[in-house]
């Protein structure tokens, strides 16, 4: 077996294609099983890294291998890793220092890991784990999302609302959600209960007393939500600006909370006006809400939905189709598989 492995990278931020390249496979450490990666997706963090729009929050040593879903084949396990197998099927997201998915192999905590469901091949496999995880901390963690309760999830028809939406339906809730008429029928496909189109009509002026709104455009949008939900309900945003709150739970430093809670000072002032809880939400790995996540789609309850899948030779065109920003469902990396 060779011990060279192909990867795909960056050397320095503000690179806008990645290079693949040949470098020394990796052997997993105590904790860590090495992964035979069969396929990958893209996510706009991705693309979001490259930029060096991140780096308030990570930074990087380079050169970097990108990427952070996975699926595939254990081939080789650390010595304290009991749970996993030489031959089990699994998939994840890496701890946020040890991302680098875009590779044909990966050593990765045995914690941050899952089973793949069973009815999933490879390809759908690596449509879940940054997405699923991402929505589920966002509705069932923070939000606490009740049966009945109403929730606005913006923008439906992407890698995040697609799962979102049916996440919110498993948790029992009523669910609104944003897209263009192209996507009707396939967020209704999803189960949501009303649509609004983004291009003919305004959100905050359909919609009133909700509970919660799962946001992830940021901006204005975020700003708008204000105004559709009721006194003690809550806004999640994963694609706003991250607060003082955060800053503190996320261990930044002491000048860079006082930077953020600066540039949320709107936010604030409409947290207080309203008696709306705020919460900038940066996803964790873990191995066992994915295993929740994996029994809801062997219970019929989630599926993934996959747009395109293109070779690991064209991963810059998938790149750029992300940032189009109009994928519908995720982008598949073919690595392996
Ligand atoms: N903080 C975190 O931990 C975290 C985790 C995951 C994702 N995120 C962030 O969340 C955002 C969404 O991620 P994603 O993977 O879902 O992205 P994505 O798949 O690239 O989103 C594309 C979708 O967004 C829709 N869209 C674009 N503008 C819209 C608008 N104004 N209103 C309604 N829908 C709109 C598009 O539909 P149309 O074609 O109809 O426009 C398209 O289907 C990204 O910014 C990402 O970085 C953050």
């Amino acid at each position: 077996m060779s011990k060279k492995m192909k990867v795909a990278t960056i050397n320095h931020y503000k690179q806008t294609n990645l290079k693949i390249q040949s470098i020394q496979k990796p052997t997993p450490a105590s904790n860590d099983v090495l992964v035979k990666i069969m396929t990958t997706s893209i996510n706009p963090i991705d693309t979001k890294i490259m930029a060096g729009d991140l780096k308030l929050l990570l930074n990087y040593q380079m050169p970097l291998i990108l990427g952070n879903d996975f699926a595939g084949e254990i081939v080789a396990i650390g010595k304290n890793v009991k749970t996993y197998k030489v031959g089990d099927s699994v998939y994840g997201r890496p701890q946020k220092q040890r991302i680098g998915t875009f590779a044909e192999y990966l050593s990765v905590s045995k914690d941050d890991i899952a089973l793949m469901p069973k009815n999933l091949n490879y390809q759908e496999a690596a449509a879940i784990p940054l997405v699923a995880l991402t929505s589920y901390q966002a509705l069932h963690d923070l939000i606490k999302l009740k049966p009945n309760q109403k929730v606005l999830i913006q923008a439906g028809s992407g890698g995040v609302g697609t799962i979102a939406i049916q996440i919110a339906k498993q948790l029992g809730a009523y669910v609104a959600t944003t897209t263009s008429p192209k996507n009707f029928e396939l967020v209704k496909s999803l189960g949501v209960d009303e649509i609004i189109d983004y291009h003919s009509q305004n959100f905050e002026d359909v919609l009133n007393d909700y509970d919660a709104v799962f946001d992830t455009i940021g901006g204005e949008t975020l700003k708008k939500s204000f105004k559709i939900v009721k006194p003690g309900g809550q806004i999640v945003s994963v694609s706003g600006l991250p607060n003082a709150d955060f800053a503190t739970n996320y261990g930044l430093s002491y000048w860079k909370k006082l930077l953020l809670k600066f540039l949320t000072r709107d936010l604030t002032k409409l947290e207080k006006q309203n008696n709306i809880k705020y919460n900038f939400l940066f996803m964790k790995p873990s191995g066992s809400e994915l295993s929740t996540i994996t029994k809801m789609i062997e219970n019929k309850k989630v599926r993934p939905i996959i747009d395109r899948t293109f070779e690991f030779k064209d991963i810059n065109k998938a790149l750029t189709y992300s940032r189009s920003g109009h994928a519908k469902g995720k982008i598949i990396i073919s690595i392996n598989d």
